[in-house]
């Protein structure tokens, strides 16, 4: 019997591709997003492709008191389930003073509290199975802030550490923590993906990220060129330095 796995945002880009490749290796998938209608379009294609099995369910992780069920719906209509990845994310781009919180406010709320919602409805199904595995979303953006969207860089710093405090608290439960930090893939997340530096499409971004799901790494990078250097190098520019970097480049 094939192993399961909940992803939520399964309706494009990354979490589609991932449930590509996880249905490509027989997994079988419980699908959550708003567009239940692209989710029954993907869930027919991949059972026809791969004889496993697909369920779906709407979910909008920014109503965070209806993730338990939507969690639970795809958890029984799956079995025991093996791996959730808490996918759902959206952009926002809004300068510092505008007055107006609307857009950091459905970050936040989005990347944050509905990751967090997710992950919380998945820890109880799991300490009640006695074993699973957290897998998350965040952004290279946790360790190399961006102008301009401020609220979507730290909502992604706050689910790296949250979920880093995860797997300290849970490591006695046997249930495993992996933080995937994408870099840039080409998806419809934001317009004109396509000309950002060392910008990978969304298949090849999944292929990585389920290797290391399966090898229940903790922190990952995808794609690991250039962004891992990157980051220690980063690390070390005094932030005297980066501003001066930063602001001769920003529009
Ligand atoms: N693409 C990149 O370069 C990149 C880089 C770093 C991190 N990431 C992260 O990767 C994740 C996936 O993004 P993507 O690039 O694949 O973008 P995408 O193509 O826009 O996909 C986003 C997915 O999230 C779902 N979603 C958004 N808001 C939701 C909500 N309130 N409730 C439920 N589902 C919701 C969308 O489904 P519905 O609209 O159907 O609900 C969609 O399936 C995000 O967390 C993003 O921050 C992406």
């Amino acid at each position: 019997m094939g192993k399961n796995v909940i992803i939520t945002g399964a309706s494009s880009g990354i979490g589609e591709a991932l449930a590509r490749a996880f249905a490509a290796k027989g997994y079988n998938l419980g699908l959550a997003a708003r567009r239940t209608d692209k989710l029954e379009v993907l869930a027919r294609a991949l059972e026809d492709a791969h004889g496993v099995k697909v369920v779906v369910t709407a979910l909008d992780v920014q109503q965070d008191e209806t993730v338990p069920d939507a969690i639970n719906a795809l958890a029984q209509g799956l079995g025991p389930v093996d791996i959730v990845v808490a996918n759902a994310g959206i952009t926002g781009v809004r300068r510092s003073g505008s007055g107006d919180l609307s857009v950091d406010k459905a970050v936040f709320q989005t990347n944050i509290i509905g990751a967090v919602a997710t992950l919380d409805a998945a820890t109880r199904i799991f300490k009640a199975q006695g074993f699973g595995h957290l897998v998350g979303i965040s952004s290279v953006s946790a360790f190399f802030p961006i102008p301009g969207s401020a609220a979507y860089s730290s909502s992604k710093a706050a689910l790296t550490n949250y979920m880093n405090a995860m797997r300290l608290e849970l490591a006695k439960k046997k249930i495993a923590v992996t933080v995937i930090h994408p870099g840039f893939i080409k998806t419809d997340i934001a317009p004109g993906m396509d000309k950002y530096p060392f910008v990978i499409e969304a298949d090849a971004a999944a292929k990585q990220m389920l290797a290391a799901i399966e090898a229940k790494k903790t922190n990952v990078i995808v794609p690991a060129m250039p962004w891992k250097p990157v980051k220690g190098l980063i690390s070390l520019v005094p932030d005297s330095l980066m501003t001066m970097l930063v602001t001769r480049f920003m529009k």
